[in-house]
């Protein structure tokens, strides 16, 4: 079982983060590397997927080879920054089903309000992998979890690059049962609720506006 928190510290992830971090990292570049690493973080929010084996024939004979099992996982991307990580990741697992959660936050309030909500059918048999590179407040993914589960998901896995303390708190209050992948951790959140030091807007980063 996943814990709640795991922070996944391969030398190849971490490298590719402080890339990310630099300010002077230019769009193509942030988006490459946003690209890379969620491939690597894939890979760890994947690793309890269900197997079964399968008969299979080989040039040199036959064998029972593992495979994976179950429908199809859904990937969930939270709207828009979510949409980047869900690249990478889709690239790893391209038979996944995906679905999109729009949810925009209130500057003022730094509450998420909801504008989109579309996602696979039979949640409820598929393992279900939340997509978002910013868990700052918490507030955004815990809501889009809610929505989840409303329609049927138990089996949800939250996957993002950089996480506030605030709000892998908020998380594992709201949603004890979704474990959380990520890169790091951070120190705080801001006054604006941004990620100190973080990256800054990540969704501005990785499509160049402003
Ligand atoms: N969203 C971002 O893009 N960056 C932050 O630091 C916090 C939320």
């Amino acid at each position: 079982m996943l814990d709640h928190l795991t922070i996944v510290k391969h030398p190849l992830v971490q490298h590719k983060l402080t890339l990310m971090r630099q300010k002077d990292t230019s769009t193509a570049s942030f988006r490459q590397l946003l690209r890379e690493i969620s491939l690597l973080l894939a890979y760890e929010v994947t690793r309890e997927l269900p197997m079964t084996q399968k008969s299979i024939e080989t040039p040199m004979g036959e064998m029972e080879a593992p495979i994976l099992a179950g429908k199809k996982m859904a990937l969930v991307s939270i709207l828009r920054a979510g949409n980047g990580l869900l690249d990478g990741v889709l690239e790893l697992i391209p038979s996944a089903r995906v679905g999109f959660v729009g949810l925009y936050r209130d500057e003022e309030t730094l509450k998420p309000v909801q504008y989109y909500f579309k996602v696979p059918p039979d949640l409820k048999d598929r393992m279900v992998i939340v997509v978002d590179p910013m868990l700052a407040t918490g507030n955004s993914s815990a809501a889009a979890i809610d929505l989840l589960k409303q329609a049927g998901a138990t089996n949800i896995r939250f996957l993002c690059l950089l996480a506030a303390p605030e709000g892998v708190e908020r998380m594992g209050k709201a949603h004890p049962d979704v474990p959380i992948v990520t890169a790091a951790v951070d120190e705080k959140l801001n006054e604006h609720g941004y990620i100190v030091p973080g990256l800054g807007d990540a969704g501005d980063r990785m499509y160049g506006t402003k």
